[in-house]
């Protein structure tokens, strides 16, 4: 897999800061820093040739999208999906929790596009909406997709909070969910693998928006630097990080700024993701005549 610009990575992250900072401070579910940001990313996606929608929905009495990105070609009965919450809560800029996630997974699919890969599974990105008041937009999603579409999705990746400031390196546990993938974890995994740096097993239980997919029976996987759980001093060793301190203690705080984000981290993460993607999504297509 290509290895994925940090640089463009910062540079997404900084736009959504930028965005919250232009719309009263965040971009949460119902305001405008919340649509801003669906904005910045579609542009960009169409631009790269990718097919994107946006789905609406209500919760709160208050309208929300989903932006979905399909990249053309690949096996249409067969396809791998990836997501990220693009929301934020309401009390800061979510830059951590999820401009990561979110920016990670856009340069990725800009990368495939850039370098026109052209993978034999279809490969879907998505976006989601509300994921602050319950999962609700990756819910709608999930429960909206006739039964023929969702046997499509043979695997779903999730991405949030992948550059928290005194960072984790963990990897979803595929015993530890219900549909939990150990061909995912592993594809996870080999990033990290190959640059010695050690991982751990966690179950994220039901506290992201894999769960709506799990829930559907979809095989899923995903990548986590922490949130508001204690470093142990184990942990802080072998990651050089801050024992005792929370991997980030800016979780769901208006100190979840561009200040909040550990560049390693999010650079290991995003291409970690990238390393997945190319691996999960089986062989190239072979050289035409
Ligand atoms: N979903 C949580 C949030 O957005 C963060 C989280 C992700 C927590 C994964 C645990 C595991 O606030
Ligand atoms: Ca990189
Ligand atoms: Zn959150
Ligand atoms: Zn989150
Ligand atoms: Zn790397």
């Amino acid at each position: 897999a290509p290895d994925i610009p940090l640089a463009n990575v910062q540079a997404h992250v900084n736009a959504l800061q930028n965005i919250a900072t232009n719309n009263g401070g965040n971009r949460a579910h119902g305001r405008p820093g919340y649509r801003a940001s669906v904005d910045y990313l579609q542009a960009q996606l169409n631009a790269a040739g990718y097919t994107t929608s946006l789905q609406q929905f209500t919760s709160s009495g208050a309208t929300g999208w989903n932006l979905i990105a399909d990249w053309p070609g690949g096996n249409a009965d067969n396809v791998l999906m990836s997501g990220a919450h693009l929301d934020s809560v309401s009390a800061g800029p979510g830059i951590n929790d999820n401009g990561t996630g979110s920016s990670g997974l856009l340069e990725v699919a800009l990368t495939v596009a850039r370098t026109n890969f052209q993978p034999e599974k279809h490969l879907r990105f998505g976006w989601w909406g509300a994921e602050e008041l319950g999962l609700v937009g990756s819910t709608f999603y999930v429960n909206n997709l006739p039964g023929t579409e969702r046997a499509k999705i043979k695997g779903y990746l999730n991405f949030d909070m992948i550059g928290s400031p005194n960072p984790g390196y963990f990897v979803y546990s595929a015993s530890g969910q219900p549909t939990g993938s150990i061909d995912i974890q592993r594809a996870l995994e080999a990033h990290f693998t190959g640059i010695g740096v050690p991982t751990e097993l966690t179950s994220v239980g039901g506290r992201s928006d894999h769960a709506a997919f799990a829930r559907a029976g979809i095989p899923i996987g995903g990548l986590f630097t922490g949130a508001e759980g204690i470093m142990t001093a184990a942990q802080a060793q072998k990651w050089g990080g801050s024992s005792g301190v929370a991997y980030d203690r800016c979780y769901h705080r208006s100190c979840d700024t561009t200040s909040n984000v550990n560049a390693t981290a999010l650079d290991r993460n995003s291409d970690a993701i990238a390393t997945a993607i190319w691996s999960l999504s089986g062989p190239v297509a072979p050289p035409g005549p």
